[in-house]
């Protein structure tokens, strides 16, 4: 169908996107991408991505030119809203129907039409959506996970315009690709916290909440701590996409410690910490392929995220962690830490310091932060601190998005 319409040069440039869509491993990652590029297909001036789970439509990414510049705050990606998938919003008609739609003026769409337009993001933000065009993103298979769409048009001078057909069979023939690879990366997140499920059942303390928590913090605190060095953006693109499933599996090694030890009420002796600081060398144990990025990033935050920037951290450094007889080093200090496992150092503390424990209530907002300040240098390195300090609305948008939930059980009575 492209190919009738287009030139070789739109089609090249499709197969192009879409591949780059497939290097992507993290699914926040992705959902920023395939909204740049639907963007561009379109030149919009902003748009959004709603995912499908449990019969719901969910607020699951935006974009905003006029609202937010690329540089700015990434708060509003942390916004969650859900939506009926019923004809009161125009993503949930699409979501219902899978038809796409395109719309010259949200706010004069004809009362015989069986959809309307939610202004509340609108209201909320101020911003004046006007032409629109919404399309299902669906699997090979036809199933829609969720809906793409792009708002107002941009034309030369930069006053909006209607989008066109010709938009319409681009962005339709792109969101059929983008919906496999957000399938796929739906999926790998799904697996990553199954795993943290399981760590779960021997430590209560590691939720998916706060897994979700820490790989989001760290990948925000990458992005500005990269900003700020001036690294290029395909770099940034790279590491914040494969740090954020990095951060998010930071214990895991957790599993291979003893309950007597994870579920002990009160405080670990010298020995019983001692067996606990090997969490850390047996969570990178499980990350051994180094042809793998993900991997490699992985075990690097799994072994170094108890490290500390003036070397008083564990495990320290240790010739071959996969040797039967391991013993503890010297800690590493400063630059010898990865930067993944600096980042991720101070998002742990930062939530564990905030989160209700067994053993302990939430720390005051204040407190916390008067903790990291006093910390900076001795535990945190400083440049880290100071991402996490310039991009702290973020980190209240992030904390306010996964709430902790009330625990699964996966066990159940058996009567014999
Ligand atoms: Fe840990
Ligand atoms: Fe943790």
């Amino acid at each position: 169908m492209v190919d009738e319409l287009y030139s070789g040069d739109l089609v090249a440039k499709l197969l192009g996107i879409m591949e780059g869509l497939y290097h992507l491993e993290d699914l926040d990652a992705l959902l920023d991408q395939v909204l740049l590029q639907a963007r561009r297909l379109t030149a919009a001036d902003a748009g959004s991505i709603y995912l499908k789970a449990h019969q719901v439509l969910h607020f699951s990414y935006v974009h905003n030119d006029t609202l937010f510049s690329p540089a700015g705050s990434h708060k509003y990606v942390y916004a969650s809203h859900t939506l009926p998938l019923d004809n009161q919003s125009l993503a949930g008609y699409v979501a219902l129907t899978g038809e796409s739609l395109i719309i010259d003026d949200a706010y004069r769409i004809p009362p015989a039409l069986p959809f309307t337009f939610n202004k509340s993001f609108d209201e909320k933000s101020g911003y004046r959506t006007r032409s629109l065009l919404a399309v299902p993103l669906k699997t090979s298979r036809e199933k829609i996970v969720g809906v793409l769409e792009v708002i107002n048009a941009l034309g030369e001078q930069g006053e909006v315009v209607p989008f066109t057909e010709k938009d319409r069979l681009i962005l339709n023939y792109f969101a059929a690709n983008a919906g496999a690879a957000i399938e796929r990366a739906r999926l790998t997140r799904e697996v990553i916290l199954r795993m943290i499920k399981m760590c779960e059942l021997r430590d209560p303390e590691e939720t998916g909440a706060h897994a979700n928590r820490v790989g989001a913090y760290a990948a925000e605190i990458y992005h500005r701590w990269s900003l700020n060095q001036g690294l290029p953006p395909e770099e940034i693109k790279i590491n914040q996409d494969l740090l954020r499933i990095a951060a998010m599996l930071h214990d895991v090694g957790k599993i291979a410690i003893s309950d007597l030890i994870l579920k002990k009420p009160t405080g670990l002796d010298l020995e019983e910490f001692t067996v606990m600081k090997f969490h850390t060398i047996l969570g990178a144990r499980l990350f051994q392929n180094p042809d793998s990025d993900l991997d490699v990033m992985s075990g690097e935050i799994a072994l170094n995220h108890h490290e500390r920037w003036d070397g008083s951290g564990y495990p320290g450094k240790i010739e071959d962690i996969c040797r039967d007889q391991i013993r503890l080093g010297e800690g590493k200090r400063g630059e010898e830490i990865p930067i993944g496992a600096r980042i991720v150092a101070l998002a742990d503390v930062y939530d564990a310091l905030g989160t209700k424990r067994s053993y302990k209530d939430p720390l005051p907002e204040a407190e916390i932060l008067e903790h990291i300040r006093e910390q900076t240098g001795r535990h945190f390195d400083p440049e880290v601190v100071r991402a996490f300090l310039e991009i702290y609305d973020v980190i209240v948008a992030i904390k306010e998005k996964y709430q902790e939930e009330p625990p699964t059980s996966l066990f159940c009575s058996l009567t014999l």
